[in-house]
C-alpha cells in the first residue's frame, strides 16, 4: 500500500492529486491513505497536503527506494530487475547468488551500506551507510570470455562520461578499473566472471562509487589515495540519478559494443582520459613487479609497458595493481 501511495504521488509529476482520487483506485479509505502520506512524511519525503487539493511530492530523500528508483531508471534492461537493501555483506555476492539462479542480464542490486564489500586483489572497499553508491549488476554478453576486461573498460567510460556530466568536474580513468578526480579515487569497479573456456555465463560488475562521503568517513590509510563527489565538489549529489544515468549510458554503450564489436572507439574515449598512459608505472603483480613507461592499450584493453631495455610488456588487469612512479596515479 505504501508503495502504491508513493508510485501515485510520483505518477503525478509534482502536481497535486486528490485523497478522492488515490482512494478510489486504490479502493481504500481517505484515513488509510493519509496515515500512508504520514508515513513516507517520517520517512523523509516531502509532500505538500492543501485542502481541496489533495498531496504533492515535493521532494524525495535521498535514500535509495525501489519504488521511487524504479520509476526513474528508464532504460529497457540495465536495472529492471532491482533489488535494494539497507544491509548486505556485499552486492556482488547477491548477484553472483542471483546469477547462478538465472536473474535476467540486467539485474541489479543496491545497497545503503556494506559489510564486506570487496574490492580488487582481496581488498576490502569501505561502504558507509547512505553516502556511497553500492551496487553490482548482472549481464550475459555472448562475447569469448578473453573479451571480458573489455566490460570492466566500457563501465568505466560510461561511469566517466555521467560523473563528469553531473558534477563538471575533470574526471579521469586509472587503468584498469579506477575512476579519478584530482588524482585520487573516487569509484572502483569489481568484474567477477563466471564461465569456461569458450563460454561467459555471466558477468558481474561490481561498482562502488564515493558519493557524499565526507573526509572523515575514510580511514586515514585512504585519505591521501580516496576522494568523494561531495568533497571535490562541495556538494552532495543526488545517488539515485547518479545510478538512473549510470544505468542508461551502460546500456548505450554496452548493447553498442555487444550488437557491432566496435570496442577502438569505446579504446580510444578511455585514452583520452587516461591517467595511465604515457607515464612511468610501476606494474605489481602477485609474483614479479617492474618498471617501465606505458605506451598505449592494446586493441583488446590490455596495457603495453615499454621496459627500460626496450621491450613491450603486455599487462593484462587479472592479477595486477599499476601505480604512477611518484604515487597512486
Ligand atoms: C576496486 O577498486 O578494487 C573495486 C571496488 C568495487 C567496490 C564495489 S561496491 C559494490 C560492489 N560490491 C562489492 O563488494 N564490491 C563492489
Amino acid at each position: 500500500m505504501r508503495n502504491k501511495v508513493l508510485k501515485a504521488l510520483l505518477d503525478s509529476k509534482g502536481s497535486f492529486i486528490s485523497g478522492e482520487t488515490i482512494s478510489s483506485s486504490m479502493g481504500i479509505t481517505r484515513a488509510a491513505i493519509w496515515k500512508h502520506i504520514k508515513s513516507l512524511q517520517h520517512e523523509g519525503f516531502i509532500i505538500e497536503t492543501k485542502p481541496r487539493l489533495g498531496y504533492r511530492l515535493v521532494r524525495i530523500p535521498d535514500i535509495l527506494d525501489r519504488t521511487a528508483l524504479l520509476e526513474s531508471i528508464d532504460t529497457i534492461i540495465m536495472g529492471r530487475n532491482l533489488e535494494i537493501y539497507d544491509i548486505i555483506d556485499s552486492t556482488n555476492n547477491r548477484a553472483r547468488e542471483l546469477a547462478l539462479a538465472d536473474a535476467p542480464e540486467g539485474t541489479l542490486i543496491v545497497a545503503e551500506t556494506q559489510l564486506k564489500g570487496r574490492g580488487r586483489l582481496g581488498r576490502s572497499w569501505i561502504s558507509p551507510k547512505g553516502k556511497g553508491i553500492w551496487m553490482s549488476l548482472v549481464l550475459r554478453p555472448d562475447i569469448p570470455p578473453d573479451k571480458a576486461p573489455g566490460i570492466t573498460t566500457l563501465v568505466a567510460v560510461a561511469i566517466r562520461r555521467v560523473l563528469n556530466q553531473l558534477t563538471g568536474l575533470d574526471i579521469g580513468i586509472k587503468w584498469p578499473n579506477d575512476i579519478i578526480v584530482n588524482g585520487r579515487k573516487v569509484c572502483g569497479i569489481l568484474t567477477e566472471m563466471h564461465g569456461d573456456m569458450d563460454k561467459i555465463y555471466y558477468i558481474v560488475v561490481g561498482i562502488g562509487i564515493n558519493a557524499n562521503l565526507e573526509e572523515s568517513d575514510f580511514p586515514a590509510e585512504l585519505t591521501k589515495t580516496a576522494t568523494s563527489l561531495y568533497i571535490s565538489t562541495g556538494q552532495t549529489v543526488d545517488r539515485r540519478s547518479v545510478i538512473v544515468q549510470i544505468m542508461k549510458e551502460i546500456e548505450n554503450i554496452y548493447y553498442q559494443y555487444i550488437k557491432y564489436g566496435n570496442f577502438e572507439a569505446i579504446l580510444d574515449e578511455c585514452r583520452r582520459y587516461s591517467v595511465t598512459l604515457n607515464k612511468p608505472v610501476i606494474v605489481i603483480g602477485r609474483d614479479e613487479e617492474f618498471e617501465g613507461f606505458a605506451i598505449n592499450f592494446d586493441t583488446d584493453g590490455s596495457l603495453l609497458v615499454k621496459k627500460q631495455d626496450g621491450t613491450i610488456t603486455k599487462v593484462i588487469s587479472g592479477d595486477v595493481s599499476v601505480r604512477g612512479r611518484e604515487g597512486y596515479v
